[in-house]
């Protein structure tokens, strides 16, 4: 069991209890060699991915709902890029975004390795201006950027979902901050009015999965 010091950083403290979060790890079987490099990378270069309790939920939902066409906002070195584009199977399509091209060169790589190049389409740019060019429907929208941009990227997203699609949002606990009594960061504020938009949407059905840093899953009513 990894104590607190030797912990990867993309593992969470403050949400589950640590020997739960540490048993609930201990139980996930290894990656292949791609993520595992990945996922170690992230580690050493403090580079924010979902790590692999996330990754397995976000595979799930994709096959759950049998999703076929799937739009990433921020897609970093492309770690979640990889578990959705396993996910969509042949045929399916998804678009990772970031405004760093360094990551998107290096996520490229990534997916050629992983064998799902072709199933990915990567754009660099702003993430909301990329899914604004965009006139198709998805079948999940993941957002993952900037969390001062939840709120918006939240009312755009919704329009460009399917009905019965998913939109679905890491860090919704913030690391627990969204139980302060008196938040004063903006990112903080930010996630709270983003959760309180997905739970008052009369288009959305939203549960949190108190997963790691919180993920949201909200269907589209
Ligand atoms: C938390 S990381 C994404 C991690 C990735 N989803 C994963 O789990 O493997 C956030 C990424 O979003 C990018 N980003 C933040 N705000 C953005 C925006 N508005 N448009 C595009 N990329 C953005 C950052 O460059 C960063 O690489």
């Amino acid at each position: 069991m990894p104590t607190t010091s030797d912990r990867p950083s993309w593992m969470m403290q403050g949400i589950t209890a640590e020997p739960v979060e540490n048993y609930l790890y201990s139980l996930l079987p290894p990656r292949d060699e791609v993520l595992a490099e990945m996922e170690s990378q992230a580690a050493k270069r403090n580079i924010p991915i979902v790590g692999p309790a996330v990754g397995r939920v976000l595979h799930q939902l994709a096959m759950i709902s049998v999703a076929k066409n799937i739009f990433e906002m921020g897609s970093a070195i492309g770690y979640s890029t990889i578990w959705w584009a396993r996910a969509v199977g042949d045929g399916g399509r998804v678009i990772y975004t970031d405004g760093d091209r360094k990551n998107a060169d290096e996520a490229r790589g990534y997916s050629d390795r992983a064998g799902v190049a072709n199933r990915i389409t990567i754009k660099v740019g702003d993430a909301l201006e990329l899914l604004s060019e965009q006139t198709q429907q998805f079948d999940i929208i993941f957002c993952d950027v900037d969390k001062e941009d939840y709120p918006r990227a939240l009312r755009m997203a919704v329009p460009r979902l399917r009905r019965g699609g998913l939109f679905v949002a890491d860090n919704v606990l913030w690391s627990g901050k969204v139980a302060e009594k008196n938040p004063t960061e903006p990112s903080t504020k930010s996630i709270l009015e983003f959760n309180r938009l997905l739970y008052s949407s009369k288009e959305l059905f939203t549960t949190i999965l108190p997963i790691r840093d919180g993920l949201a899953v909200a269907v589209k009513l």
